[in-house]
């Protein structure tokens, strides 16, 4: 619970929880944000322009995955089922799935109202007689369906390689939330971006046109215009870094100074060369995905990589946990 003082300079409309993010990210040994707060609309918008990028083989190599192996989803899911988009955003890979495998419904979550609104006009478009039952809801949380598609096998659908923004243990949490939002007998089609070659990886998420360092700058704006901040963003710089370690690429804002700034009444002072993390993104290989998803309560049943190994579909299954020996 924020005290009143604790709000000093901040916007009456700002989410209290963007603020004690923000706050107690800070006071932290290695400063920290939590990647969430990136997606405000600018955020969202160069977000957008990232998935465009040439650098930036993901979005186009998860598509290119999601046109060619669909119908063979299709084929194993059956028709009928209902499928549940977990951070659906605006919805632009869906068509692929929902053309190929005959759904009963399309129940799209998302935090934001406004893409959920476009997506369901969008889809309502392309597919006027698919119902749509938009859920606008944290997923990271538990979920509650619409009633309608109560008795209607599922499909969840996570594209996007988004699992991987999540340390391992959030990423088991919140696969095993999918099971309690879906049922036991669900599946789920969830791309994972592939451990790869560093000089691949560190332009894809530090392109040459600085898209995505305005991307990871625009934090500390929304900090600065939210929270009533003064973080002086000229002295900051955007650094993507691979972490052979844990498998991930990090990005980091890097104080290019001694510097010190002010949010909300509390003060904060950064040496030169300091950073704020502000996003993993962990990469899997075919063998420590499958045990994500099975750590996660889910049973791979396909993978679908492209040829240059870049990126994977996979098809998993969420079965009665049998006795394990
Ligand atoms: C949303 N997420 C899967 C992106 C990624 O690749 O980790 C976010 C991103 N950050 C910088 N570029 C893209």
């Amino acid at each position: 619970m924020l005290l009143l003082d604790e709000r000093r300079g901040v916007a009456p409309e700002a989410d209290p929880a963007f603020l004690s993010d923000v706050l107690a990210g800070l006071a932290q040994g290695q400063k920290a944000i939590p990647a969430r707060w990136f997606y405000d609309h600018r955020g969202s918008e160069l977000f957008e322009e990232i998935t465009r990028l040439p650098e930036y083989y993901p979005t186009r190599v998860e598509t290119g995955l999601l046109e060619k192996h669909c119908p063979e989803v299709g084929r194993i899911v059956g028709a009928g089922r209902a499928v549940v988009e977990f951070g659906s955003g605006s919805s632009l890979k869906t068509p692929h799935l929902l053309r190929a495998i005959f759904p009963a419904a399309y129940v799209p979550i998302d935090i934001s109202g406004d893409f959920l609104r476009e997506s369901v006009a969008d889809l309502g478009q392309a597919f006027p007689a698919l119902p749509v039952f938009p859920v606008e809801a944290n997923f990271m949380g538990p979920v509650r369906l619409p009633a309608e598609i109560a008795g209607a096998a599922k499909l969840g659908f996570f594209p996007g390689s988004t699992i991987g923004n999540l340390v391992p243990r959030s990423a088991v949490d919140l696969l095993r939330g999918m099971i309690d939002t879906l049922g036991i007998g669900a599946m789920l089609l969830i791309g994972m971006d592939r451990v790869k070659d560093e000089d691949v990886l560190v332009p894809a998420y530090d392109d040459a046109a600085g898209v995505t360092a305005a991307f990871d700058l625009n934090l500390l704006h929304r900090i600065n215009r939210e929270l009533g901040g003064d973080v002086p963003i000229d002295l900051f710089r955007h650094q993507a870094r691979w972490n052979d370690l844990w498998a991930r690429i990090e990005m980091h804002l890097v104080a290019t100074a001694d510097l010190a700034f002010t949010i909300a009444g509390h003060r904060f002072v950064m040496k030169a060369g300091e950073t704020i993390h502000t996003e993993n993104s962990h990469k899997y290989d075919p063998r420590s995905a499958r045990q994500l998803l099975a750590a996660g309560g889910w049973s791979p049943i396909r993978e679908w990589p492209d040829a240059d190994g870049m990126f994977s579909l996979f098809l998993a299954e969420a079965r009665p946990e049998p006795m394990a020996p």
